[in-house]
């Protein structure tokens, strides 16, 4: 069994990007920016969002935030996002969600323009990745293809299970791994809640993705041999000899499971870190293209 470590990936295409504004400069007197949008004050989004802006000033990207009202009106949001697309001096934007209730989360996705779309949330960006044409793809996604791509796990001709629907991560992995293309090429599954049997399915996965949002999911009799497998799982769990009172765990049974494996990503350290790291490949290939650079 060998240990995927996205914490080091990720720190790996961070000091990459780095380089690459660097060489930037000899190019061009602009550099890419990233604005993020924070609406209300919920403490985990707050730690997402300074995180994204701590990497773009360690990269050297340009970065803003905007901190906003819980109570901020649908048509204020909007006029903001409208200002960001019309500033070139920000290649991406990135709205937090979720999003107070009154606000319609589709209206703001829809209003970012696709080409600062670094999320890869708008239906146009959604619509070119399901027809195989290149676009700005969604953080998490984009993050586990490129693992598989650093570890040299090669999904053509594999049958790959992901477990878990959502606009976020399930569908749009399942989509991406299925197009004929390089680090591609699978065979893909999408299960879910409804699965009657969901080890039926889960036990002929030669790579299993796990996106489902609750802890300790996959155990190890719903694993094949040698398989590898992915978790993107974030699950707060009590804990009472951490300090916090809480622990961090996966989807994935990952003691009873991780034995049996080819690959296995842990939680923390593996997929997660790779979200923010692409995020940054996004805004740095949204500037490239808007400028007409390689
Ligand atoms: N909230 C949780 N994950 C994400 C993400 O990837 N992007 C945005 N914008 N909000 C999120």
């Amino acid at each position: 069994m060998e240990l995927i470590d996205g914490k080091k990936t990720a720190q790996d295409i961070r000091a990459e990007l780095k380089e690459k504004v660097e060489k930037l400069k000899y190019k061009s007197d602009k550099v890419p920016g990233l604005v993020t949008i924070l609406v209300g004050d919920d403490p985990a989004s707050q730690v997402y969002v300074r995180s994204k802006g701590k990497a773009c000033e360690e990269i050297g990207f340009n970065s803003t935030s905007e901190r906003l009202p819980a109570d901020i009106s649908e048509e204020e949001l909007l006029s903001i996002v409208n200002k960001y697309n019309n500033d070139d001096k920000y290649n991406g934007i990135l709205v937090q969600l979720p999003l107070p209730k009154h606000i319609n989360e589709d209206k703001i996705i829809e209003a970012i323009n696709p080409s600062k779309d670094v999320d890869g949330f708008h239906p146009s960006s959604v619509g070119n990745l399901v027809i195989g044409k290149d676009t700005l793809f969604p953080c998490t996604p984009y993050g586990i293809v490129e693992l598989l791509k650093r570890y040299k796990i090669d999904p053509k001709g594999k049958h790959v299970v992901v477990v878990g629907r959502s606009n976020i991560v399930g569908k749009p992995v399942a989509n991406l791994l299925v197009q004929k293309a390089e680090g591609a090429n699978a065979i893909v599954t999408i299960c879910h809640s409804a699965a009657k049997d969901l080890s039926q399915f889960t036990k002929s996965a030669d790579i299993l993705i796990a996106a489902i949002g609750r802890a300790n999911f996959i155990t190890a009799d719903m694993v094949k041999d040698g398989a590898v497998v992915i978790d993107v799982g974030i699950n707060r769990v009590d804990d009472s000899t951490a300090k916090k009172g809480y622990k961090i765990v996966g989807d994935v049974d990952f003691e009873n499971v991780a034995p049996k494996t080819s690959f296995i990503t842990p939680v923390p350290g593996g997929v997660g870190p790779m979200t923010i790291a692409m995020l940054m490949q996004n805004t740095f290939k949204a500037f490239t293209l808007v400028n007409n650079l390689d």
